[in-house]
């Protein structure tokens, strides 16, 4: 059970409106309340923020903004004194290009860093070198005046992409893996993890047709050069050996972006000698019904390699959250949507907010921060909408920042809030407190198998390990589920605990729940 944590709204302890580490160690006793295993920190170290983090000019020290090492050494200590063990994310694809590797790189072409990055003579008629676009839109490269040639960027220009052909480059990032496995983290999730090698002849990638997925027909073509080239393996393998020198293994959790699940299992590796965990990303991209949701489970289960081990979440910083993306913001829905994440066979990881189910919090422009919603307003808004502050009570503030403060990002309504939903005890904190308990201690839903059960239209149900069903009632009808008999442990509605059932069982619509059942 993970929860991932975006620093900057989680909670601030300084009141200067944006979220800090001492944040989060005041939250601590929460968390463990809780009863997450694992927390994930999006990026802490300095960065410009021209992607919020994601373009790191320091791999070394922690954002000033954030907090100190001194924060940072007691969150790890606290964490770990509650058995809450702490992930950071590793950004190897590039570097702001305040990086003081770009900032040499870009100096000269016969500087010190410049092949850690990608560079390349514009064509004969001075346009780019080929015809990647950036996953952030526009054309992957810009020319840079000095030495007249181009750089690469998949993302924003101000994230330079690393070469990762290049040896040095490699011994660089396993320093700087070892220093932060030394200091106490326990893993890293790791950013766009198939992107990080691009084709070494840099071909242009074929068109898009009308047969590929809709992301990719929007961006023109398919990104068979700029990503997803087979030589990242390599660098997983790597990673993963040296996670496995300490004891107790250090645990890598990608994000692996990819739309077929070969692909997907591929990062597991043929032998489990990548990494432990993978994103799926077809799954978050997935409605929420009954026959999307358990054909991608099914396709996990057949393709994933033998002792793998699935990661499912529903929400992250760059995609709607899933009360509002899954359930439409109908809390019924949005409870189901909770009960079918942590009765999955594999890691749950639920994104701050999740837990009390949280929506998109719409911004007007003029609070747009993130590039992509200050590029594309209004035809994207961006990712803002699911960064705002965490509500921990109703009001001006939110219990995030000081009532008079103005949070770097606007907080939206509070009505849905941690304080209230503590103080209920039908509310989906409560529910989410006590499926992660229940997870916890009963074998079936830790580690159990998965199998699909036999459901009437609208229904998703499935047997995990030998006593347990999960069953959720995805559709807006009334539904019944013949041949099981049992009884509720923990269900949407929380009158129904414990009730029993026999040879069938009555749902009512965006009704879920977990039951033990007779075999
Ligand atoms: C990943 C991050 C996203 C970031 C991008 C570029 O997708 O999750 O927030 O913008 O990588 O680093
Ligand atoms: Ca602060």
């Amino acid at each position: 059970m993970l929860y991932q944590i975006y620093p900057r709204s989680f909670a601030d302890s300084n009141t200067d409106g944006i979220g800090d580490l001492r944040g989060i160690i005041d939250r601590i006793d929460y968390l463990e309340w809780l009863g997450i295993d694992a927390i994930w920190l999006s990026p802490i170290t300095v960065s410009p923020n021209a992607d919020w983090g994601y373009d790191v000019a320091d791999f070394y020290a922690v954002q000033p903004d954030l907090g100190t090492f001194t924060d940072f050494d007691e969150l790890v200590a606290d964490a770990h004194q509650r058995g809450i063990r702490v992930l950071l994310d590793f950004v190897p694809n590039h570097t702001s290009d305040q990086h003081p590797w770009f900032i040499d790189a870009r100096s000269s072409k016969t500087s010190q860093f410049r092949d850690w990055y990608v560079w390349a003579d514009p064509s004969t008629d001075g346009s780019p070198p080929n015809n990647w676009v950036s996953s952030f839109g526009g054309p992957a490269w810009t020319l840079d005046s000095k030495t007249s040639q181009y750089y690469l960027h998949n993302h924003l220009s101000e994230q330079p992409d690393l070469n990762w052909w290049n040896g040095d480059l490699r011994d660089a990032f396993d320093d700087i893996l070892v220093f932060w496995f030394d200091r106490g983290v326990d893993g890293f999730r790791i950013d766009v993890c198939n992107v990080i090698i691009k084709d070494a002849e840099l071909r242009d990638n074929p068109p898009a047709t009308a047969d590929d997925p809709l992301d990719i027909q929007l961006f023109g073509q398919r990104p068979v050069y700029n990503a997803n080239r087979p030589e990242v393996h390599d660098v997983l393998r790597r990673w993963r050996r040296i996670a496995d020198s300490y004891d107790p293994p250090r645990l890598l959790l990608g994000e692996t972006p990819v739309d077929d699940f070969t692909d997907l299992a591929e990062f597991y590796g043929a032998d489990l000698d990548e990494l432990q965990l993978a994103f799926n990303f077809p799954f978050i991209n997935a409605t929420f019904d009954a026959v999307a949701m358990p054909k991608i489970v099914e396709q996990v289960e057949t393709f994933l390699p033998p002792g793998a081990w699935p990661a499912w979440t529903g929400s992250n910083h760059d995609m709607s959250r899933f009360a509002t993306r899954w359930a439409h913001d109908d809390p019924r829905q949005a409870r189901a949507a909770l009960i079918m994440l942590l009765g999955l066979r594999g890691t749950p990881v639920l994104y701050q907010g999740d837990e009390i189910g949280l929506g998109d919090t719409p911004l007007e422009q003029k609070d747009l921060r993130d590039p992509l919603g200050v590029r594309f307003f209004p035809a994207y808004a961006g990712r803002d909408a699911m960064r705002t502050p965490m509500p921990w009570r109703d009001g001006p503030g939110g219990g995030f920042t000081d009532p008079a403060v103005r949070p770097w990002l606007p907080l939206g309504d509070t009505e849905c809030n941690v304080e209230s939903q503590l103080a209920d005890p039908t509310s989906m904190l409560i529910l989410a407190r006590d499926l992660i308990s229940l997870r916890k201690r009963t074998p079936d839903l830790n580690i159990g198998s998965y199998a699909a059960l036999p459901a009437p239209e609208g229904v998703w149900a499935w047997r995990r390990g030998d006593r347990h069903a999960v069953i959720i009632n995805c559709s807006e009808r009334d539904a019944s589920v013949d041949g099981l008999s049992g009884c509720v442990r923990v269900g949407t509605d929380r009158a129904r605990d414990g009730e029993a059932f026999d040879g069938a069982l009555q749902l009512r619509s965006r009704e879920g729940l977990v039951a033990e059942i007779q075999p």
